[in-house]
């Protein structure tokens, strides 16, 4: 970035010498836009920031939500990839419809923004996802990506929501080969298996996402993969409480990101935190629905799992399933450590605090003795009211849970309920700074090591 400024301010004290000197001359082998900078925005040359600007409107997008403007939007990127700290536009006032994309910013200068302020909505038709896609709108192997704005990312993801998780497209299409017609009329309404994820960011370093709402995604709203240096700020998701595996944000593979004042109302996860992932800083967020924030589930099908120095602050949540929660599958190995929740207001939650070594999505697991460790984990100041079971710490026989650490902990139940558990915890290890409401006697306070040293 430091270079791309200085080749920037180089190119500029040679362009403004020879204006000089040739009034209205412009410098050619100096990229078009610095005679754009010139005359457009003196000010903005001389804090060396802004760049060109690419319209989609520009590159034949219509903006009328319902002609299909993929194309403009892929070719707006091609030039806008040629010109770094470029924006691309996508202006206030319209509807975009497009389908699956992908910037690839392999061969892309550093630093574009995409200028998100109108709106982009998902084709509803089968047709536009193939047998199936694991994303929509995809940006790729950047350096210094840029998403903000007002605008809104669309997924209309409830033409997915209805197909019950274990339909196999395989057998449909078996069953009704038999009547042509009513294949066709079946692939123009039935939406593919796999389910895309509405924005993801795969491979890239240096991401920012602010200011603008991803609702209603078929999936995941916002995914990070094998990304470094991450931010989100100002960031909503919007979709209903029952919208199956609608986590808004999703973590993997990605280090150094901090998520903060942003609004996550979804069907699952409000924030997934998932393997690889280290220095993850998430505060000042509102959760719910959802189903909390979630490190995991780690160690499925026997893999290795590692998530270290994760830190949840002022958080609040309301109606969700659970409220901090870390959850791994039996037979794994790796770690989760160094681990801190903090201010923690939940309301009506129904498990506000957990740890599930035990976690089983579907049934039908059997117990194994490896595990992923879970070690120095911390809560503080967590209050509010519960609906169900206010703490349940789950861990392994084999590798029991060490240093979880509670202070302050306030947890009621909520109003009207009545006959709730009682705290549960098994092979937990731990201790109890201050009293908590209510008592925590289930925490075994000697000093075990368990699995805190398992390599990762
Ligand atoms: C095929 O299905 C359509 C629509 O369900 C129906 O109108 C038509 O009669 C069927 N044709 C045959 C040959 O079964
Ligand atoms: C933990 O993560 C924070 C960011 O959340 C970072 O500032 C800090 O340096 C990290 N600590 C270690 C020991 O890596
Ligand atoms: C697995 O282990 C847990 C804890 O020891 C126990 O409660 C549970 O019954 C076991 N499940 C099976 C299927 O053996």
């Amino acid at each position: 970035m430091l270079n791309m400024y200085r080749l920037n301010m180089k190119c500029l004290a040679l362009n403004f010498l020879l204006s000089i000197s040739l009034f209205s001359w412009s410098f050619e082998t100096c990229e078009a836009r610095y005679s754009v900078y010139w005359r457009g925005n003196r000010r903005s040359i001389a804090e060396g920031k802004t760049s060109g600007t690419f319209s989609v409107l520009d590159y034949g997008a219509k903006g009328d939500g319902t002609s299909d403007d993929t194309k403009a939007f892929e070719d707006a990127w091609k030039e806008a990839c040629k010109v770094a700290a470029s924006t691309l536009l996508v202006p206030s006032g319209s509807t975009f419809l497009v389908g699956p994309v992908s910037f690839l910013g392999k061969d892309c200068k550093e630093n574009i923004v995409f200028l998100l302020d109108g709106k982009i909505i998902a084709p509803t038709s089968s047709s536009a996802w193939g047998s199936g896609l694991l994303q929509w709108i995809e940006f790729k192997s950047l350096k210094g990506i840029t998403i903000k704005g007002k605008g809104v990312i669309d997924g209309r993801g409830s033409v997915w929501w209805n197909k019950s998780p274990d339909y196999d497209p395989a057998d449909e299409s078996e069953s009704i080969t038999s009547n042509d017609t009513m294949v066709e009329a079946q692939l123009g309404t039935e939406m593919p298996r796999t389910k895309p994820t509405a924005l993801r960011f795969y491979g890239s370093n240096g991401v920012t996402v602010s200011g603008i709402t991803i609702q209603n995604s078929p999936q995941t709203h916002l995914k990070f993969d094998s990304c470094i240096s991450i931010q989100v700020s100002d960031f909503t998701t919007s979709s209903p409480g029952d919208s199956p595996n609608t986590d808004g944000i999703h973590l993997q593979n990605s280090q150094d990101a901090v998520i903060y004042r942003s609004k996550l109302a979804c069907g699952d996860d409000c924030i997934s935190i998932q393997t690889g992932c280290s220095n993850i800083y998430i505060h000042d967020v509102d959760c719910g629905p959802g189903h909390g924030i979630s490190i995991g589930g780690l160690g499925k099908e026997n893999t290795k799992a590692c998530v270290s120095n994760i830190t949840v602050r002022d958080v609040t949540m309301h109606e969700t399933t659970n409220g901090v929660r870390i959850k791994s599958w039996q037979g794994g190995s790796g770690s989760v450590k160094q681990v801190m929740f903090s201010n923690i207001q939940v309301s009506e939650v129904a498990n506000p605090i957990i740890i599930d070594q035990y976690y089983c999505d579907g049934g039908g697991c059997r117990n194994q003795t490896s595990a992923v460790a879970v070690s120095n984990i911390n809560y503080i100041n967590i209050k509010g009211t519960y609906t169900k079971e206010p703490v349940r710490f789950a861990c392994s026989d084999s590798l029991p849970c060490t240093g979880i650490s509670l202070s302050t902990i306030e947890l009621k139940p909520a109003t009207g309920k009545a006959s709730l558990l009682d705290p549960f915890c098994w092979e937990a290890h731990g201790e109890l700074k201050t009293k908590t409401l209510p008592p925590i006697q289930c925490l075994k306070t000697d000093k075990s090591t368990g699995g805190a040293s398992q390599a990762c």
